[in-house]
């Protein structure tokens, strides 16, 4: 018999530490296909989805384009002066409205998902070998929560703490069309992605290899 018949459900939602949620399945399909496809586009320019350069000299595994604010190691800013100087992809309505549903659904507090107002996306692509080390996203300057959506190929999510890289921390399985949430007391909590597992993307969202992560968050920025 199938090990799949013996797979235990996956929950509705999951509080893996206070204020960070993991919603499995939220996205529908057609949103999961919708979403790559303005991801492809926002890919392609004009901005164009690259490899991060680090400080130290060292290029980030995965790709990423930004949309909003151009995002490069450590600060945002509206042309990305690292890439080819052009002014970032504006940030559309309907990613805010998308945004908010995520809170509404990784909170249950209407009052909250009202108030939130993202302002910039950070989109990672991942091929099988990419990773992304433990880190605080803390370039932003608000406590607003950070939104993060998958896509394509499944991922070990490591979750910690706010002080540290080591532990405690909760790997968390990250499946296409899961939402992840983490705000207050987990708003600047370590995290990372250490593993990618090996699969064919999600054909029918039109990602035949590789992981997307897409990252919703208010820069509390000007302008
Ligand atoms: C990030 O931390 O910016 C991305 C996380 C992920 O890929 O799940
Ligand atoms: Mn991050």
């Amino acid at each position: 018999m199938s090990e799949g018949l013996f797979r235990l459900p996956r929950p509705d939602r999951a509080e893996i530490a206070p204020g960070a949620v993991h919603v499995p399945g939220w996205l529908s399909p057609d949103g999961r296909r919708e979403l790559v496809a303005a991801c492809r586009e926002w890919a392609r320019g004009p901005v164009p989805i690259r490899h991060t350069r680090l400080p130290g000299g060292g290029v980030m595994s995965v790709q990423t384009v930004c949309v909003g604010w151009h995002w490069q190691p450590y600060r945002y800013t509206r042309t990305a002066a690292d890439v080819n100087g052009r002014p970032v992809a504006a940030f559309p309505g309907w990613l805010g409205e998308l945004g908010r549903s995520a809170v509404a659904a990784a909170y249950g507090d209407p009052e909250a998902a009202a108030r939130y107002s993202p302002d910039t996306a950070l989109i990672n692509f991942y091929d099988g070998s990419a990773r992304m080390g433990l880190h605080q996203d803390k370039e932003e300057r608000s406590d607003a929560p950070v939104v993060s959506i998958s896509i394509g190929d499944s991922c070990v999510f490591r979750f910690g703490n706010t002080e540290n890289r080591g532990r405690p921390y909760t790997d968390v399985e990250l499946v296409s069309g899961d939402l992840f949430v983490f705000g207050g007391p987990s708003r600047f909590a370590y995290h990372g992605v250490p593993k990618v597992l090996p699969g064919n993307g999600d054909p029918a969202a039109g990602l035949t290899g590789g992981r997307l992560n897409i990252t919703l968050r208010e820069t509390g920025l000007d302008g």
